[in-house]
């Protein structure tokens, strides 16, 4: 089975085939100096662009793989969570080629794509505790099988990638700036500043990373960092990494707590590539004698290969998509309108 994935919930246009399960070729086009000048995704701009470019991209990944695009089996998409008219984009692209080649075609929840994500390098296993952090979102899930997933925790305004991204920004690095953050924290002290954790003290599972976006820039203002030392800049990167490393690690360690049988847990999004939140979560784990699954660092960014691989687990369980699949943005709960024909479950070759 030859499954396209389609990817355009944000900024980045990313396409990809998976065979089977595993992965043939991927092409992600991002816009990230398109959005660079405003400091973050302009959105008109993100479903413009998206517009623009997956023709192209589509074209190209079929041709160096010597494909035509009757071979496609399946066609998958990011249906949301993400930016509407971004989203709209692809939605649209994925009907016009499954309504011509006459494939079926499967909507795919962009959050539950980049957990499954890791079952492009390992084996899946169920259950477990998945954490989402990226640029948009950053939740929390409690995996029962592909096509399971109980929502645990969300953050309640601002996702720790935004937290990244803004603070990076007032420090003088330019959008997306969560990777040159944590490129700087890594070789900066721990514990020379501290930030306190934000929305710790309660008992639920949700996060807020509003107010560390607030003290940690009034702390930026206060000390000058924009035109301190580069070590002051570096501690000062490295707190906030800690600080959402930490924060990170109360709620998921608390999720784990309970719920006693998942021994396994899953981190994906563009967040999870940051230094300590890796280390924070691969001592958790270690420290409970459980396993860490979680994508290659080229996928745990917004990527065409997750929605194809999704898409092609989902098929195989039979779930697919008619053509009154919706885009769903982010804030609206994406629902469970999948269809199932267990007898036309799409086959490996
Ligand atoms: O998953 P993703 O590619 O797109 C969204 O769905 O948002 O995540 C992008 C986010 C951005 O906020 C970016 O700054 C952040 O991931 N990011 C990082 C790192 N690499 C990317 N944040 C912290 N540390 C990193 N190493
Ligand atoms: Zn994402």
């Amino acid at each position: 089975m030859l499954c396209l994935g389609i990817e355009t919930s944000c900024d980045d246009t990313g396409l990809a085939l998976v065979e089977d399960g595993k992965l043939v070729d991927s092409l992600l086009s991002s816009q990230a100096e398109v959005h660079a000048i405003f400091g973050g995704v302009v959105p008109e701009l993100a479903s413009r662009e998206h517009s623009r470019r997956l023709g192209p991209i589509f074209d190209s990944l079929l041709a160096r793989n010597r494909l035509t695009p009757s071979d496609i089996d399946l066609v998958a998409v990011a249906r949301g969570p993400g930016l509407l008219g971004s989203l709209l984009a692809g939605v649209a692209f994925a009907k016009g080629l499954a309504l011509t080649l006459g494939k079926p075609l499967l909507g795919v929840n962009h959050l539950h794509a980049h957990l499954l994500a890791a079952g492009l390098d390992t084996d899946l296993k169920f259950p477990a505790l998945g954490l989402v952090i990226s640029g948009g979102h950053t939740e929390l899930y409690r995996m029962d099988g592909v096509a399971s997933f109980l929502r645990l925790g969300r953050t309640l305004d601002d996702a720790a990638g935004e937290a990244f991204d803004k603070v990076g920004n007032v420090i003088g690095l330019s959008y997306p700036a969560g990777r040159g953050v944590d490129e700087l924290a890594q070789l900066g002290e721990r514990g020379k500043i501290n930030f306190p954790l934000p929305y710790i003290h309660n008992d639920n599972l949700d996060f807020s990373f509003s107010g560390l976006k607030t003290t940690a820039t009034k702390c930026a203002a206060d000390l000058r960092i924009e035109a301190r030392q580069a070590r002051e800049k570096r501690d000062f990167c490295a707190a906030l990494n800690e600080a959402v490393a930490q924060t990170l690690l109360i709620k998921a360690g608390r999720a784990l707590d309970r719920h006693p049988d998942l021994d396994t847990m899953y981190i994906a999004g563009g967040v999870a590539a940051n230094s300590a939140i890796r280390a924070a979560f691969e001592g958790l784990m270690a420290r409970r004698k459980g396993r860490l699954l979680m994508p290659s660092l080229k996928f745990c960014m917004d990527n065409g290969a997750m929605i194809a691989f999704a898409g092609y687990l989902l098929a195989r369980e039979g779930y697919f998509h008619g053509l009154d699949l919706e885009a769903i943005p982010r804030g609206r709960m994406i629902p469970d309108d999948m269809r199932r024909d267990q007898v036309g479950a799409l086959k490996d070759d």
